[in-house]
């Protein structure tokens, strides 16, 4: 190349980066909008903790941009809020991604917003199977409840339970969660005796825990949302389930591990499918919860944390990749078919989904170190959401 050849290019090359160097040198806004008050406020504790802990442990400049995290409070079960929250965040505050959504409603009420600005919107919490195709800004990073209940549907069957009753939450995840349950258990050869759903405001288990013991199955499958399993788990033991030869089954969201141990005895042998135990014993997960522990008076990170964790882990290598661009297209593209080992163990965002594909564990509530924990015993890798049978 000659000389003159040689400063064209270098004149054309300054153009063309330009305006990305000029990106890289502001902050970038996510607007992280967590129930930190009311009945969910365990969910965003939970996030908010980990985001701060990944931001402190890899440093808050990412790809030549300070993160800035604005935290929103939408209280609950409020979609109204949480969609508001989207749209100022956008708007008035110029956040480039969204982040957070404690439950499912919330996340369905900011995905319009997400797709109209077309912004990343990185959901940390809500499971619900259908959330992903909601938007195709959406990337997840928690699970959905269809692939967290194939692990305990088919244990069940292959482990002597023949009749199982369901008691789940009335909302989108807990319609996944038991239709799930009732196609695998049933492919399994077992049979559903009864099923009942309990409202997700204010609820009272009591009624629906004395219709389970009344009809006498093997087995009681359950989801509720993280945070409301003390209030099942006090039912189960105060009806006298377990002394009725019924066994306590579910998703991993009735043993959550921010509440597990103050359940006490009752919640001893719980038998749950989940992609995340803070006991799992890999080194990887060892140093995350010592890490959360440090940082939070001693607690542990349960699922809700670890999917705020790995959400910014997302946030962060796509950043790199990106240069750090957010703008909706390229972030998605550079996304799409990321890998890593969580603390949870390995996962993968899937690039046709942007859903999350992980390991899902069975696991036993037992004492450790005089704890109650959800110890793993067997496991299912490369557990994709499936899809919904017609
Ligand atoms: C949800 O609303 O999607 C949700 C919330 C809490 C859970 C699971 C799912 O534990």
């Amino acid at each position: 190349m000659n000389v003159a050849l040689r400063m064209l290019a270098l004149a054309l090359s300054i153009f063309v980066l330009a305006p990305g160097a000029v990106t890289a040198q502001q902050p970038l806004k996510i607007g992280l909008i967590l129930p930190m008050t009311g009945p969910f406020a365990s969910t965003g504790r939970q996030i908010d903790a980990t985001v701060k802990l990944y931001i402190e442990q890899h440093g808050a400049t990412v790809a030549g941009r300070k993160i800035e995290v604005l935290l929103r409070d939408d209280t609950g079960v409020a979609p109204d809020t949480t969609k508001r929250f989207a749209q100022e965040l956008i708007t008035n505050d110029k956040v480039e991604i969204l982040a957070g959504f404690g439950l499912t409603p919330l996340a369905f009420a900011a995905a319009p917003i997400a797709t109209e600005a077309k912004t990343p919107m990185i959901v940390m919490a809500a499971a619900t199977s259908a959330i992903v195709t909601k938007s195709p800004y959406i990337l997840r990073t928690s699970f959905t409840l269809p692939q967290a209940t194939l692990g305990i549907a088919e244990w069940s069957a292959k482990n002597g339970i023949k009749k199982a009753f369901t008691l789940v939450t009335d909302y989108a995840p807990g319609l996944d969660a038991e239709a799930t349950f009732k196609r695998v258990f049933a492919a399994g050869g077992g049979s559903i005796i009864g099923e009942v759903m309990v409202p997700l405001r204010n609820p009272d288990y009591a009624p629906f825990i004395q219709r389970v013991k009344d009809s006498k199955p093997d087995a009681l499958f359950v989801f509720v949302p993280s945070g409301e399993g003390s209030a099942v788990m006090k039912q189960f033991a105060e009806r006298g389930l377990a002394q009725a030869g019924v066994k306590l089954i579910g998703t991993g969201d009735v043993t959550d591990d921010d509440i597990l141990d103050s359940m006490g005895p009752p919640a001893l042998g719980t038998i749950t499918s989940f992609h995340y135990s803070a006991a799992h014993p890999s080194p990887e997960n060892k140093a995350f919860v010592a890490a959360f522990a440090k940082a939070n008076n001693g607690q542990r990170p349960n699922f809700m944390g670890v999917g705020g964790y790995d959400g910014m882990h997302l946030i962060y290598e796509t950043l790199k990749k990106t240069n750090g661009a957010t703008d909706g297209d390229k972030f998605l593209a550079a996304a799409k078919g990321m890998q890593w080992v969580s603390p949870r163990g390995p996962v993968k965002i899937e690039p046709d989904t942007r859903d999350i594909t992980q390991t899902i564990y069975l696991r036993k509530v037992e004492t450790v170190d005089g704890k109650l924990y959800n110890v793993e015993f067997a496991e299912m890798p490369a557990v994709k959401d499936p899809p919904p049978a017609n």
